[in-house]
């Protein structure tokens, strides 16, 4: 049996949202409000509430970085979440490096093993809790290493590590025409 309760209640049963750091200028910020709005273009969205200080810079500057942290990265990550730009110079309180943007003028963050750089091209206030800002990205580092499964998690007050595989598809055809053609089971 379903029990009937409230739409926020309904959104906080998503099966996870991502942890990301998102910079503006050279100030960054903790997310779960992000997500990918096209392939092609690649395109990316992040929800910033309107009474933190990247929010005004986002506005200020028209551009931001993505950056998502491993989870041998999540005090670093909390702590970014927790302060705020216009108290204190987190790069400097974290001894994270921050590396200018080669086509924004907001900077990425090295030690994070994936970056993204994303110029503003929508906005979207819906006058709700989060205004959606959605950006083109223009490029992205990803470290050779990368292993999507040791990215962080977001489930209301707990953070997970991301991930154990059950299944992979076979893909074929691209873009509109990608289409999964085979399943082929890890976990029964
Ligand atoms: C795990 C986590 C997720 C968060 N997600 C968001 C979010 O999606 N949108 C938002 O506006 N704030 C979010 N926050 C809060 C901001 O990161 C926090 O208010 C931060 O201090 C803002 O920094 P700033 O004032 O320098 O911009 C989150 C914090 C944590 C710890």
């Amino acid at each position: 049996m379903k029990n009937e309760v409230s739409g926020v209640r309904g959104i906080f049963c998503f099966p996870s949202f991502p942890v990301a750091v998102a910079c503006v200028k050279e100030n960054p910020m903790t997310l779960a409000a992000v997500n990918f709005f096209s392939f092609n273009p690649p395109m990316v969205g992040i929800g910033i509430m309107d009474n933190r200080y990247s929010y005004e810079l986002i506005r200020e500057v028209g551009d931001f970085t993505l950056n998502l942290p491993y989870v041998d990265q999540l005090d670093v990550t909390h702590y970014i979440g927790t302060v705020s730009g216009r108290d204190v110079d987190k790069f400097k309180e974290t001894g994270l490096t921050p590396v200018k943007g080669k086509h924004v003028s907001s900077s990425w963050i090295k030690e994070f093993p994936v970056s993204m750089e994303c110029k503003l091209v929508y906005t979207l206030d819906l006058k709700g809790s989060h205004v959606w800002f959605i950006g083109t990205v223009l490029t992205a580092y990803v470290e050779e290493t990368y292993d999507r499964s040791q990215t962080i998690s977001y489930w209301g007050n707990q953070y997970r590590r991301t991930g154990e595989e059950l299944a992979i598809m076979k893909i074929e055809g691209d873009g509109k025409n990608a289409k999964a053609v085979g399943l082929t089971r890890k976990i029964e």
